[in-house]
């Protein structure tokens, strides 16, 4: 199989876990009889600096031709000036929006090895096995009007949700399909007693809900599930919310995972390329260090073979690989308990290549 994966660094430290992904899939290619080609792009910061575009036509027509992406993060304090014109976000976002991406998965799994790097305690995230499927390509962050709106009564600024019922019910629609596969439950999460966007939301997938009669289904407020998802985090399965309700949700329930540095994502939409991501960001307070953590990309990486390639065999031999590297007790700073010792970035990603080829042998 002669594949093209697009990779897109991205700012901080996106290229190190990026280049630790990349290693992954070469040893995935090596050890299976494989050839993935690879071809850069700039997205974020980086592209405003050398292209003055956070994503430029070019990198949007390559991710576009290629089979899957493989993205680092973008953003860091160097953009943020609340007045530039320009912000690294807007190019994953119109990545997302460009490619259709409308439904993000963001599965939360407590490997048996870090169950103490949770600040929660074992017996609370033990089992924890729960998907977060997030809609990605509407609500908070498209709608319009979006801006400042200064008047003579002073500064001021909007944001607007809004949602259609087809948008809401194809991403129901992807929530309950994956519930089949898993353990067949589905939680709506909305702001239904205040948001009249909810409430559409709360009725399109009651009835989506309707044609899934063996799944079972319940609704939550976002304000509860925030507090379910520590008090009781092994009773979800499939949690299906709005793009920004989902992207708070997912960064709280990575810390059942120990770290932020664990959690894969996929964005997929109704046709290939999907994006493959780690959720964390480009965190500049350790980039260029080489101590960031990659298997969050390295789970991506996995997910990417899995769903993006159709590589089930693959995608689990990376997985497991992580799993191993974890139990045989290497851990990246992000998930060492004080005085235990850490490796890199790069020794990380060794590591799971190389337990990725004694497995397949
Ligand atoms: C994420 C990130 C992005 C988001 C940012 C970088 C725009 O936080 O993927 O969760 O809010 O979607
Ligand atoms: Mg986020």
């Amino acid at each position: 199989m002669n594949t093209t994966i697009t990779l897109l660094p991205g700012d901080g430290i996106g290229p190190e876990v990026v280049a630790e992904g990349r290693k992954v899939l070469e040893t995935v290619a090596a050890q299976f009889g494989h050839t993935f080609t690879f071809t850069e792009a700039l997205i974020g910061g980086i592209a405003i600096d050398e292209m003055g575009d956070p994503l430029p036509d070019e990198s949007l027509a390559v991710c576009d031709a290629s089979q899957a992406v493989l993205l680092g993060a973008v953003g860091g304090p160097k953009w943020s000036d609340p007045r530039a014109p320009v912000r690294p976000e807007q190019g994953l976002l119109r990545l997302r929006k460009e490619l259709g991406l409308f439904a993000n998965l963001r599965p939360v799994t407590v490997a048996p090895a870090l169950m103490d790097a949770s600040p929660l305690r074992a017996d609370v995230v033990r089992g924890v096995d729960l998907l977060i499927v997030r809609e990605l390509t509407g609500g908070l962050y498209f709608g319009r009007p979006q801006g400042r709106s200064d008047d003579e009564t002073g500064r001021a600024a909007v944001d607007t949700l809004r949602y259609t019922e087809a948008e809401i019910e194809r991403l129901m629609r992807v929530a309950f399909d994956l519930a089949r596969q898993r353990r067949k439950k589905v939680t709506s999460v909305d702001k239904a007693n205040v948001l009249a966007s909810s409430r559409l939301w709360r009725e399109v997938a009651h009835e989506v809900a309707r044609d899934y009669a063996d799944v079972e289904y319940e609704d939550l407020l976002v304000d509860a599930c925030a507090m379910h998802l520590i008090r009781r985090p092994a009773d979800f399965d499939v949690i299906a919310t709005e793009n920004m309700f989902g992207d708070i949700l997912s960064d709280e329930a990575s810390m059942l995972a120990g770290s932020l540095g664990m959690l894969p994502s996929a964005s997929l939409g109704s046709k290939p390329p999907g994006v493959y991501e780690p959720i964390h960001g480009t965190a500049p307070d350790i980039a260029g260090r080489g101590i960031a953590n990659p298997l969050a990309t390295i789970l991506s990486v996995a997910m990417l073979l899995r769903s993006g390639l159709r590589l089930a065999e693959e995608a689990a031999a990376v997985e497991q690989a992580v799993e191993a590297v974890l139990a045989a007790g290497y851990r990246t700073a992000d998930l060492a308990s004080p005085g235990q010792p850490t490796v890199s970035t790069q020794a990380m990603g060794d590591m799971v290549a190389a337990a990725i080829e004694s497995s397949s042998k």
